[in-house]
């Protein structure tokens, strides 16, 4: 397994060019590969390994799917397999989203359950929910969800859960209900970002929908989607990560080609902190004039600020000037790289679903392990700003969302390299 030997200490200076989104890019390659009677093109997909995992699920139902370039290359479908198998879906959670479109296409699906992670329990009453409602049968039996339905047919449905709204169940039901026949009435769902891009892609497949990105969103069933071009937005939390790189090395680092307009608690919270962002178009500059203020801050549901940037802000207000409050109110275990950044010297107080953290002088770098991909990325960025050389192992889960994470580092000055075990 892959480790990240940081030496820290440098300011950043140069730019980092933002990838296209992962979890835009996953529902969306889903439609395509099963909803859509004829080829897409989906532009700007980041070369991942959720994404090469998502294919590995997609291939093994029978489409024909290439990467090449930056662009997914997805096949007509006439006929495929129903059936996702474990050992392919407990590598990637969203390989679930493959349940609502195999239902609404072949009125069967055979999807093993996604296992749990790092960050918590990862159910998915919600999306069954949503597919019941929807019509269809479900049965669970020996870790897989059966899921049959002569024709789905439209209903109006509540996807609230314990934490709100869920971007999967609303994802996932979505697919389902653009072939259902009639109208559906998705409420409280996900108004994330990804949510829109994915209604944007199956309307220029010929879906009928109305409202995504706001709490209800209305659906008019059809009969058939073909396929169409696409093109992924960038990854807001990429984005999100290298703004903090920036921040927490004192640097001067430019961000090519984000979109502001999905970033808004994010900036918001970093400006409280006294972090200068100055935009010109899809490019923004980030600096530390003075020091870093500790901002208190409440990871949750879209627009508020993202569940997957609270690590990456954990690790910056641990070198802020003051003490501050991170309260994740999304999942359940999401403070794991507390633990590992108090190993660099970090003063943080975890009670339950809050962090107290008081800022500190400096880090010390060490040997560290990565338990997500959110973590390890506030891993690389207290390594970047820390005292001496910090070895992040389990690299594996930073590649599954940070495209040439270390190209990127070293081209804006980081002293960081990647040991290949
Ligand atoms: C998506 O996961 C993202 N993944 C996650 O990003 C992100 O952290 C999460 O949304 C929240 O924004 C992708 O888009 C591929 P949820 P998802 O359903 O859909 C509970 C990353 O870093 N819940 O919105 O799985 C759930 O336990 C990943 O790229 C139910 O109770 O998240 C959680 O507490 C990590 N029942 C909350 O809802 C359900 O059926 C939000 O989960 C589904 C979810």
């Amino acid at each position: 397994m892959d480790k990240l030997a940081i030496r820290g200490g440098k300011a950043l200076e140069g730019s980092i060019q933002i990838s296209g989104s992962k979890n835009a890019s996953l529902p969306i390659a889903v439609a395509a590969g099963i909803l859509g009677a004829s080829e897409s093109r989906i532009h700007n997909v980041p070369n991942l390994q959720d994404i090469h995992t998502l294919m590995g699920v997609l291939r093994h139902l029978g489409v024909e799917i290439e990467y090449a370039d930056g662009t997914l290359h997805v096949g007509a479908s006439p006929r495929l397999s129903v059936e996702a198998p474990y050992d392919l879906v407990r590598r990637m959670r969203a390989s679930v989203y493959v349940l609502g479109p195999l239902l609404a296409r072949f009125g069967r699906a055979r999807v093993s359950f996604p296992g749990g992670c790092a960050i918590g329990a990862r159910p998915v009453d919600l999306h069954l929910r949503g597919m019941e409602a929807l019509g269809a049968s479900i049965r669970i039996e020996h870790g897989y969800i059966l899921a049959e339905a002569d024709r789905l047919r439209g209903a109006r449905f509540n996807l609230e859960g314990p934490r709100g709204a869920s971007v999967g169940a609303t994802a996932n039901t979505l697919m389902a209900a653009v072939l259902a026949e009639g109208h559906t009435e998705i409420e409280c769902a996900a108004m994330e970002p990804e949510i829109a891009d994915l209604a944007d892609f199956l309307t220029q497949m010929g879906a009928k929908i109305d409202g995504a990105g706001t709490p209800v969103i209305s659906v008019e069933g059809v009969s058939k989607l073909r396929g169409t071009e696409y093109k992924a937005p960038p990854d807001r939390i990429e984005a999100a990560s290298y703004l903090a790189a920036g921040a927490i090395t004192r640097g001067n680092v430019r961000i090519l080609g984000a979109e502001r307009k999905h970033m808004g608690a994010v900036l918001g919270k970093l400006t409280e902190a006294d972090i200068w962002i100055d935009w010109t178009g899809n490019d923004a500059q980030v600096t530390v004039p003075n020091g870093i203020r500790s901002v208190d801050v409440e990871t949750a549901t879209y627009p508020g600020f993202p569940t997957d940037a609270q690590a990456q802000y954990m690790a910056l207000m641990c070198l802020a000037e003051g003490r501050c409050e991170i309260a994740e109110n999304i999942f359940t275990e999401r403070f794991m790289h507390a633990l590992e950044l108090q190993r660099m010297g970090a003063q943080i107080a975890v009670t339950g679903s809050r962090a107290v953290v008081t800022g500190v002088e400096s880090l010390t770098g060490a040997p560290v392990m990565a338990s997500d991909l959110r973590a390890g990325m506030a891993l690389v960025l207290a390594g970047l700003a820390a005292k001496g050389e910090t070895v992040v192992s389990r690299v594996y889960h930073i590649d599954r969302g940070y495209e040439r994470i270390e190209e990127k580092l070293a081209a804006v000055g980081a002293d960081i390299r990647r040991i290949r075990e």
